[in-house]
């Protein structure tokens, strides 16, 4: 990004001083808006605009979350990639609910996201996977995610290792990687705005349908 568009994005986006924040309209698909706002959070130069939290529920109701990176969207859901044999996708096998959170500061805008999560095909994961930079698929390989570490270079050894077997050859897809895709059944849309006077557009799936309504900040 150049300075000038940097300053642009400051100057639109900054804080809230340069323009008055608009008030959300209602629009009637979540992913239309959605598909607005992360495209605000990617003109607006905020690093990793794509990183969003992800809370699971493991079988005793404790709570946890994590950042990931959204790496596709669409009416189908909210599609993140992830070791099967992670904690989080251990507490999806004993629960599927799962929440989404994101949160651009300098737009003063978050977006929360609740519904159910279930593996992408393993052709989509497979085409992911094979996009990434090698680096990337050897340490997808080399890493128990989530398991302990039983000195401090194992990984280093094990990435090594799948270094060498795998050589110049493609890389398979691992079975225990792969996508997740969220099937979103509420999504909240929140405006910062002056006073506190703050803006909540909610969308909740009822049947196949949408329904929309405000909340009190
Ligand atoms: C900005 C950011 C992005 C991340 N992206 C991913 C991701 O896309 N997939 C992933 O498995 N872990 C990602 N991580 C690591 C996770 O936060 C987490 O440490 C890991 O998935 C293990 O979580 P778990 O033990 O709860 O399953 C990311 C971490 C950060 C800080």
């Amino acid at each position: 990004m150049t300075f000038l568009e940097k300053l642009r994005c400051l100057l639109t986006f900054g804080q809230g001083v340069a323009l008055p924040l608009t008030e959300i309209s209602a629009n009637s698909s979540p992913f239309e808006l959605f598909k607005q706002w992360f495209a605000d959070a990617n003109k607006s130069g905020i690093l990793l605009p794509e990183a969003m939290s992800v809370s699971s529920v493991d079988s005793n109701g404790q709570p946890s979350s994590r950042m990931v990176l959204l790496k596709s969207f669409d009416e189908s859901g909210f599609v993140f990639y992830t070791n099967y044999d992670s904690r989080k996708n251990h507490d999806f096998g004993e629960n599927n609910k799962i929440a989404l959170l994101f949160h651009w500061n300098v737009l003063q805008r978050q977006i929360r996201i609740e519904g159910t999560v279930e593996k992408t095909t393993p052709q989509q994961s497979a085409d992911y996977f094979h996009s990434r930079d090698r680096g990337s698929q050897i340490g997808a390989w080399a890493s128990k995610q989530s398991n302990k570490l039983h000195h401090d270079n194992e990984l280093k050894e094990r990435f090594a290792k799948y270094e060498k077997k795998f050589g110049d050859g493609e890389i398979p897809l691992p079975d225990f990687w792969g996508g997740l895709r969220v099937d979103p059944q509420y999504i909240e849309f929140w405006q910062g705005r002056s006073s506190r006077l703050h803006d909540r557009l909610c969308f909740e799936k009822k049947g196949d349908q949408w329904q929309q309504f405000k909340l009190h900040p």
